[in-house]
């Protein structure tokens, strides 16, 4: 694989836009799920620097911790447990401006400051989560929702 090419002085919306059909074609051409998840990991990572960005996949009845970027995370989150179980449970995108303020919240690292979660949703089933955690407060909004889930659901053929 060649070296993600990422504009400099780029708003969010242009680096979506960039990134997205470059994240596709690299694991689009790829069968092994966890050297995509890692990949995926490292490319938002590296495009937008967010605090931890990571997947959890539903094992046995709960969310197992996947491939990510940032510091050490929890391995284990029930159904309907913290922002990461609800989005499970609720098969549903949740953004959380201030997580200190989401009921139940799962705090990993305190730096942790809001948060998005994308569900993964294959045959009507939740099989994993997309997180994403900044470090400031309400830094995510409709334009990251928009265009995570369009990658998930782009490349919803790897799971
Ligand atoms: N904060 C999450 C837990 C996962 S970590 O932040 C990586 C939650 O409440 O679901």
């Amino acid at each position: 694989m060649q070296e993600l090419q990422l504009k400099a002085n780029s708003n969010k919306e242009e680096n979506y836009k960039n990134l997205l059909p470059q994240i596709e074609a690299l694991v689009l051409s790829e069968k092994d799920l966890i050297a995509n998840l890692a990949n995926i990991s490292a490319a938002l990572k590296s495009a937008f620097n967010w605090w931890w960005v990571g997947f959890y996949l539903v094992k046995q009845n709960e969310l197992i911790l996947g491939p990510f970027q940032g510091p050490v995370a929890c391995t284990r989150i029930g159904i309907g447990r913290g922002v990461c179980g609800s989005a499970w449970q609720q098969a549903q995108t949740i953004i959380v401006a201030d997580v200190e303020k989401f009921p139940g919240h799962i705090a990993c690292s305190s730096a942790s400051k809001s948060e998005i979660v994308i569900p993964i949703i294959t045959n009507q089933q939740v099989i994993g989560v997309l997180d994403v955690d900044s470090e400031l407060l309400n830094h995510f909004d409709a334009t990251d929702q928009l265009y995570l889930e369009k990658l998930i659901r782009n490349i919803s053929s790897i799971f």
